[in-house]
């Protein structure tokens, strides 16, 4: 079955791996794209640690795309951060203009110094912006972009400001606009996509349920853990810019007794150090300094599985 996400993007099934800092590589998003969705390289794609040299980011990710080339033909994307310097998103842009990547994914910010060449060179545009608004969809539109991703309170990763549930979310932008909206947070299993698609998505972005995979660089601990766990076990605390939850560490639970007492949102964020405590958490697997960050929608998660047996169960609609 063909619809309007998959002939935009060039993919057979409607389903996006959506970019996770620290926790996407080239082999990963590869196996994601020849089974037949769209892998994203995420930040800090591939990498075991942090450079401030936008050149030198730019030129891993160079080294990851090209090793994507080298694994499949299907169309992939990256995320283009848009930070406010725009240092780092021109060398980013070059490089996904030289490499000819066929999509990218911009959060937030609409820039027309970041849509121009990037439709210049007819690269597809999936706008996400963290918390959905009536208001930001209609300005995507208006800017051109080809795909709006409806984030949900449910979902892993940064979690929205607004606390409006996938459920509420999606059908409240898909009334909005016309171009095609993908949904996002808490998608578990075919339930959840059936859900979406009754609720007017035309496609799925999901990443949790891609984390405990055999192709994902996540730690061994960390895929089971998600396995073993279900939403009542997700901690959630107060950070920047509005909410956090991590399956249970000893940082996270220090997290949560820190905002019981009252600390300050902004003090929180430095204990998390950024997405560093991410790579300690979900990369390395030390559950004591680090932070596991997943979505609501984990619970029917049983098993580790490939990349592939993933995407068959999740889009068993769309042979
Ligand atoms: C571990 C993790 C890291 C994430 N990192 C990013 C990121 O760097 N940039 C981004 O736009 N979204 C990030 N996200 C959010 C995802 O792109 C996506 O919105 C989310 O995974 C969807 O919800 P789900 O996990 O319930 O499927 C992250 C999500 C997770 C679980």
């Amino acid at each position: 079955m063909n619809n309007r996400i998959c002939e935009i993007l060039n993919i057979e099934k409607p389903i996006i791996q959506a970019p996770m800092s620290w926790i996407t590589n080239a082999e990963f998003v590869a196996a994601v794209s020849n089974a037949g969705g769209l892998g994203f390289l995420g930040p800090n794609a591939g990498q075991v640690d942090i450079t401030r040299s936008p050149e030198i980011s730019a030129e891993r990710m160079r080294t990851e795309i090209q090793k994507i080339k080298s694994l499949t033909n299907k169309p992939f994307g990256i995320t283009v951060i848009v930070n406010r310097d725009l240092n780092y998103t021109w060398r980013i842009l070059e490089t996904v203009i030289d490499e000819k990547v066929p999509v990218v994914l911009v959060n937030d910010i609409l820039d027309e110094r970041i849509f121009k060449p990037l439709k210049e060179n007819n690269i597809k545009i999936v706008y996400r912006p963290l918390t959905p608004t009536i208001e930001n969809a209609k300005a995507a539109e208006e800017f051109g972009i080809d795909v709006y991703v409806a984030t949900g309170f449910d979902e892993g990763g940064t979690v929205p400001e607004r606390v409006i549930g996938t459920f509420s979310i999606v059908p409240m932008i898909v009334d909005t606009i016309n171009t095609p909206v993908m949904a996002a947070g808490g998608i578990g299993d075919v339930r959840g996509v059936r859900a979406a698609f009754a609720l007017g998505a035309e496609g799925v972005f999901a990443g949790s349920v891609f984390i405990p995979t055999k192709e994902n660089p996540a730690a061994e601990n960390v895929k089971q853990m998600i396995v073993d766990a279900t939403a009542e076990d997700l901690l959630m605390f107060r950070t920047l810019p509005a909410y956090y939850r991590s399956l249970p560490t000893k940082l996270a639970n220090k997290l949560v007794e820190m905002d019981k007492q009252g600390v300050s949102r902004e003090e929180i964020a430095k204990m998390m150090v950024g997405s560093i405590g991410m790579r300690i958490g979900m990369l390395e697997g030390n559950t004591d300094d680090g932070y596991i960050s997943v979505g609501t929608g984990i619970a029917p998660i049983k098993e580790i599985r490939t990349v592939k047996e993933v995407i068959d169960a999740l889009m068993q609609d769309f042979n």
